[in-house]
């Protein structure tokens, strides 16, 4: 698991963990650590979209389980973020399709434009980008997902135009 030396202020509202108790709700009684991978979503977009340990144990604390059995999922998905994340997180996929169509050069491009290497936030915390594999969307390669959206057949001028508008504030990450 990445480590990080920084502290990680938890805050458990009453509606968050009432958004909890709703997803527990959803499954039968003893069968809770069901609810465990939308339960991550919704503490990580509490915390600005990471989730270190203590918040982790946190969450293996009110679901009943073992403290590994949230760390085993954690580390497993990469929308799990187990370090401080740029806010705009351009993850770019790199499976054989849209390698085909250029991904790679896209990625590249970006990094250079951002002046930042893959897997590391820019300096303001704005922006970062990732490597992930394929996001079920080939046929609109090369494509990347930024928050909860995909943005498809990219181009480097596409790229220019949505640092800009995340800049300008234009970019919507979540889906509410
Ligand atoms: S290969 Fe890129 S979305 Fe499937």
């Amino acid at each position: 698991m990445e480590k990080t030396d920084i502290q990680q202020e938890i805050k458990m509202t009453d509606s968050l963990m009432n958004r909890i108790n709703e997803l527990i709700s959803h499954y039968p009684e003893g069968k809770q650590k069901s609810a465990l991978l939308p339960i991550l979503h919704e503490v990580q977009d509490a915390h600005n979209n990471w989730l270190s340990i203590e918040l982790q144990n946190k969450v293996a604390e009110i679901l009943g389980i073992q403290h590994i059995e949230v760390y085993e999922v954690v580390t497993f998905y990469t929308m799990y973020n187990t370090r401080p994340v740029g806010k705009f997180m351009f993850e770019f996929c790199q499976t054989s399709p849209c390698c085909l169509n250029n991904s790679e050069n896209i990625m590249e491009y970006t990094c250079e434009k951002l002046g930042v290497p893959v897997g590391e936030p820019t300096k303001d915390g704005q922006f970062e980008v990732r490597s992930v594999q394929c996001l079920g969307a080939c046929g609109y390669a090369p494509m990347m997902q930024l928050g909860d959206f995909y943005q498809e057949h990219l181009t480097k001028e596409k790229i220019d135009q949505l640092i800009e508008d995340c800049k300008d504030g234009k970019i919507t990450l979540h889906d509410i």
